[in-house]
């Protein structure tokens, strides 16, 4: 039977982070409802302690959005924890996320600290949360780096002091994915309660790696995946969700699913890229301009022949209407023809031939080719009395 992942949501916390994204709590709150549309078990709302704002941002996430978990973020510090604990007291399910460095250089460069202080920071911390809200998930940062055994150790200790899920993030995005599996399949052969937690997997995107190495991750175990609408995040950004929901749903031989209703992924990218005045590169993966446009004359050739020939998803599986045919001087005779009958123009097979090479002309001086400029081709083209 295939499994369930659990989508935890962090466009509003770590997203959220970017600089020139910031959000007011009433956008923020429009977000999370369309989040919660979307089927994303775990929304991330923000990290109450950092600003007034934020803090107010979650409180009226929590009040306005039912069905997912509400997160909010925490040092292992405890007025951070009462912060926390006090912003999703409205919420149905609440849920603190609060975390340490675990790896020898945040352990020894941020905190000026030892392993042994850490673990006692990391186990007291989630005890006292413990007290305030049951689901408890422990984040030992910079995790794609730590030493494994110090790391194994820290996971077990943290579940026996009540976490309920343990992320392992790369923070840094420092990971390859056979590497960033196998630290995943080490925890899970060396943390002996493991069974008594979930573990999610948090990656960020320096290498251009996060995708595949949350995959990597739930491959070897976990069962929840920290992501983010269009991927953004600190420096090069997190797993983004369109693309694990749709690596999971393309690829569902492996047997693993989602809850995410992929139809609405298209616009609530646009949502998020709007608000947060952060724009989808063209070339990005599922939800970028050019991810469902075929240009040159060879794939429009066989995309028009069968779409399957050249596109392994179906836009309308993640709302994007349709397919573009782009019509450039690389573009051959049949995309040419499909788009003229489009505007509802019938030509002979030489009429095309000829149209073919005043289109050419064109498409080399002006580049890509609209309909208004088709329609004007077909003027010159029907005056000068071939047709
Ligand atoms: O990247 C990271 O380690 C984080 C933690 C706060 C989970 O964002
Ligand atoms: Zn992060």
């Amino acid at each position: 039977m295939s499994q369930k992942i659990q989508i935890f949501d962090t466009t509003l916390r770590d997203g959220e982070q970017v600089p020139g994204c910031q959000l007011s709590t009433e956008e923020k709150v429009i977000i999370a409802r369309e989040l919660e549309k979307l089927g994303v078990d775990i929304i991330e709302a923000g990290f109450p302690i950092s600003s007034p704002g934020d803090f107010r941002s979650v409180v009226e996430i929590s009040k306005s959005v039912t069905e997912p978990i509400i997160c909010a973020l925490s040092r292992v510090k405890i007025p951070d924890i009462e912060n926390a604990a006090e912003s999703i007291k409205y919420a149905k399910r609440q849920r603190i996320h609060l975390g340490v460095g675990s790896s020898d250089i945040h352990i020894k460069h941020k905190f000026n600290s030892s392993r042994e202080e850490i673990l006692e920071m990391a186990v007291s911390a989630v005890k006292f949360a413990k007290t305030k809200v049951e689901d408890i998930e422990f984040y030992a940062e910079d995790a794609g780096r730590a030493d494994l055994a110090f790391l194994a150790k820290m996971v077990e200790a943290v579940i026996k002091a009540g976490a309920t899920v343990v992320n392992i993030p790369d923070t840094t995005g420092y990971c390859l994915p056979d590497e960033y599996g196998k630290r995943i399949n080490y925890i899970f052969e060396h943390v002996s309660n493991i069974h008594q937690a979930t573990i999610s997997v948090h990656c960020h995107n320096d290498l251009g790696l996060a995708t595949a190495n949350s995959l990597a991750g739930i491959r070897n175990g976990a069962r929840q995946v920290e992501v983010t609408m269009n991927g953004i995040g600190e420096r090069a950004g997190n797993t983004s969700l369109e693309e694990i929901a749709m690596v999971l749903k393309t690829h569902s031989y492996l047997g693993y699913h989602t809850d995410i209703d992929t139809r609405h992924i298209y616009n609530v990218s646009k949502l998020v890229s709007g608000m947060m005045k952060m724009p989808v590169q063209a070339n990005k993966a599922i939800v970028g301009k050019n991810a469902f446009s075929h240009s040159s004359g060879i794939h429009q050739d066989g995309f028009l022949k069968h779409a399957e020939n050249y596109e392994i998803i179906n836009p309308n599986e993640v709302g994007i209407p349709s397919s573009l045919i782009i019509l450039t001087a690389r573009s051959g005779r049949h995309a040419l023809r499909h788009r003229l009958e489009l505007l509802g123009y019938q030509f002979e097979k030489s009429e095309i031939d000829e149209l073919y090479q005043k289109f050419l002309l064109m498409a080399d001086e002006r580049k890509q080719i609209e309909d208004a400029d088709l329609i004007e081709l077909v003027g010159y083209f029907t005056t000068v009395g071939v047709k």
